[in-house]
């Protein structure tokens, strides 16, 4: 069943009826698209296109598709119609009859079609949100569950000492910008489309004050060929998942390292992880490879989506239709993986002797030593002279620098005194300077 027809003297094409068809994903938005559709009819009621009786009918028939769509009373049947907008209006015509055949008064499929996927991203925008919350809560309670040092590594070679809890807490600045760029592209989509028609608005007088009203949206948008034609958002938010979906694989090639028989810093919950059919004795980190696999598609939808947009002509064109392949596929993405990677944390275990026995090795407080000579009066760079020398000693004996006695240490720099034993102390150096931020933990 079709919108349209009136003009054309032969059927469409079977290959093309399915070439064209866009239900199977626009059918997510069924409710946007319901909503969006009540929202207008009220205001035809409002004005007096419609007469109230006809308005109210309208938005009741509206209302019983939803709640049957919802109750899965009603289903949609992806070959009858052409898009979730033809099927909205042609069952609602289906069901209260030629009044059905009003809805679509003052509007176009493309300001109707710019309002559904606004509110979807809306929702699902706010749902990540959500989600970006709970995987920061669960980083800050397992951080904070365990209050141990641990190598920080700069070229994956140990480097300095911090903590895991410091070590989570870089990664929940990560998503919390995360929800500020998605809160920012929510703000900037927040602009009501819906009354710009096919491009070029309408004769009708209708209120697009009253529709911005009714959907919550800020304001309406200023101008009708923008309106239709912009995806900005869309790729807005995919920026955003692109971003997130980076942050969240570069979180699980720490995990897979952490896991591995190498590092033996954490175990991953045998929830989340998956065994060899022919190796007996393999526990793989799978959820973690997948979540770093899936950003490579993430990253992909945000791409197509800039590569459909790059080339066209004001205002709408069928490409743009496409456009639910790239964020519907995205947003599924974003919320299951940052959904597993929330309950991975959550259940983790943090191998602490470990990470303490990795500090041990690998000379983490050369650094500290050299800020020490410098309070003893030493130049930065004569002191970094020093302790190199140092460590060469000590890599040539097998020693580490705590190990080493005052009066070999002294061979180096007689400004070397007894209080050195304070700075190579690894937890006692995280109370010097700065550092102390560390042991802070991470901030709220
Ligand atoms: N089916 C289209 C989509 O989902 C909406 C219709 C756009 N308008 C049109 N004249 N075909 O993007």
């Amino acid at each position: 069943m079709k919108l349209w027809g009136g003009r054309f003297n032969k059927e469409e094409d079977q290959l093309m009826q399915e070439f064209d068809n866009s239900l199977p994903l626009g059918k997510r938005y069924y409710e946007e698209d319901i909503i969006g559709s009540m929202a207008h009819a009220t205001m035809l009621g409002d004005v007096g296109i419609l007469t109230p009786d006809e308005s109210k009918k309208i938005v009741a028939g509206l209302k019983e598709i939803l709640s049957d769509l919802d109750s899965g009373k009603l289903v949609i049947d992806e070959d009858a119609f052409e898009d979730i907008h033809s099927f909205t209006e042609l069952t609602l015509t289906q069901r209260i009859g030629e009044l059905g055949k009003k809805l679509h008064t003052a509007r176009s499929r493309n300001d109707q079609v710019a309002v559904d996927t606004k509110l979807y991203c809306r929702k699902r925008g706010n749902h990540f949100i959500e989600l970006l919350d709970r995987l920061i809560q669960a980083l800050q309670e397992k951080g904070a569950e365990n209050p141990v040092l641990m190598p920080g590594y700069t070229h994956l070679q140990r480097a300095q000492v911090v903590t895991f809890q410091y070590h989570l807490g870089a990664y929940v600045e990560m998503f919390k910008r995360d929800k500020q760029r998605i809160q920012n592209a929510l703000e900037i989509m927040n602009e009501n489309p819906l009354g710009s028609g096919a491009l070029a608005g309408t004769t009708h007088q209708i209120d697009r004050n009253r529709t911005t009203e009714y959907l919550a949206f800020a304001s309406a948008s200023a101008n009708f060929m923008d309106a239709v034609s912009d995806r900005d958002y869309i790729i807005e938010l995919l920026s955003a998942c692109s971003l997130i979906a980076v942050h969240l694989s570069r979180l699980s090639e720490e995990l897979i390292l952490w896991c591995s028989q190498e590092f033996k810093f954490i175990s991953m919950d045998d929830a989340y992880a998956t065994g060899s059919s022919m190796m007996p004795q393999k526990k793989n980190p799978d959820a973690a490879e997948l979540v770093r696999g899936h950003a490579g598609l993430a990253i992909g939808s945000l791409v197509s989506m800039l590569t459909i947009m790059k080339g066209l002509p004001l205002t709408y064109n069928k490409d743009m239709q496409l456009d639910k392949e790239a964020f519907v596929s995205a947003f599924d993405r974003t919320d299951q993986t940052l959904t597993i990677m929330q309950k991975m944390i959550a259940t983790l275990k943090v191998h602490g002797e470990n990470m303490e026995k990795a500090i041990k090795s690998g000379f983490l407080n050369a650094t500290d030593l050299a800020d020490y000579l410098v309070k003893k009066g030493l130049a930065f760079r004569d002191a970094h002279d020093v302790v190199g020398r140092i460590v060469l000693y000590c890599e040539e004996n097998e020693r580490a620098i705590e190990e080493l006695s005052l009066t070999e240490l002294q061979t180096y720099s007689d400004q070397i005194k007894q209080d050195i034993y304070d700075y190579l102390d690894y937890e006692a150096s995280l109370k010097q300077g700065t550092k102390s931020e560390i042991r802070g933990g991470i901030k709220e």
